[in-house]
């Protein structure tokens, strides 16, 4: 390995750059994040695992009772902070730790998010069984995560050279197939299946209920 970027390190260094970048469709993601809250209630306690500067965490907030973002960043953290005390929104906390921390207690979520993060645990099936722990009977995860296997070869490949040089955070190659067969295998029932935003290599959305 020519560097050993541990992944903190890596988000750390590039968290002001991942901040300045805009949504890259808007009007898409507004869709989305409206369809999303149609899944939310008042009394609802939210965890976002990998939420980096907290943009879904400060967007669904106004229809649940309170969010927990994560993330393994503190420089993102720190933006994310900032950015929801700008927006004087009072019931979204982030917390630097993982989603194997065992101050979350299993049945304690109704809803967790996983916006572009599964790729990076190198397991997923132990990813989305400590999701299912996560929730309570009936919760709802919702995960919208690059499948990146689906890509092209060449894309892999680079990643694969990144990855083994250290320059990028490991990256687990999921295919949309092999996430779909995780959720049912480990205990959710999809209930939605979207793509929001038709740009080139947009990811489907998944809404799953954890029978
Ligand atoms: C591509 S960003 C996605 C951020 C955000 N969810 C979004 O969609 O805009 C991936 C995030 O996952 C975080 N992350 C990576 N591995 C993680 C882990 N094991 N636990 C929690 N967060 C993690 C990174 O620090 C980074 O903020």
């Amino acid at each position: 390995m020519l560097f050993n970027t541990s992944p903190e390190k890596f988000w750390n260094l590039i968290a002001k750059k991942y901040a300045a970048d805009p949504i890259a469709d808007r009007q898409a993601y507004e869709i989305k994040i409206d369809k999303l809250k149609t899944w939310m209630k008042s009394e609802m306690t939210v965890l976002d695992i990998g939420c980096a500067t907290g943009t879904q965490c400060g967007d669904i907030a106004d229809s649940v009772h309170k969010v927990t973002g994560i993330d393994i960043s503190s420089k993102l953290l720190a933006i994310a902070q900032q950015r929801i005390d700008e927006r004087d929104i009072r019931n979204v906390e982030f917390i630097e730790t993982s989603a194997f921390d065992e101050q979350f207690e299993p049945g304690s979520f109704d809803v967790v998010m996983t916006f572009h993060v599964l790729h990076f645990f190198e397991n997923l099936d132990v990813i989305v069984k400590r999701i299912h722990d996560l929730l309570k009977p009936g919760g709802v995860f919702i995960s919208e995560t690059g499948c990146l296997a689906d890509r092209s070869k060449f894309l892999v490949n680079t990643l694969k050279i990144m990855g083994a040089a250290g320059l990028l955070p490991r990256i687990t190659m999921l295919k949309d197939q092999q996430l779909q067969e995780s959720l049912q295998q480990n205990g959710f029932t999809i209930v939605d299946r979207t793509k929001y935003s038709q740009q080139p290599d947009n990811e489907f959305t998944y809404v799953a209920i954890k029978s």
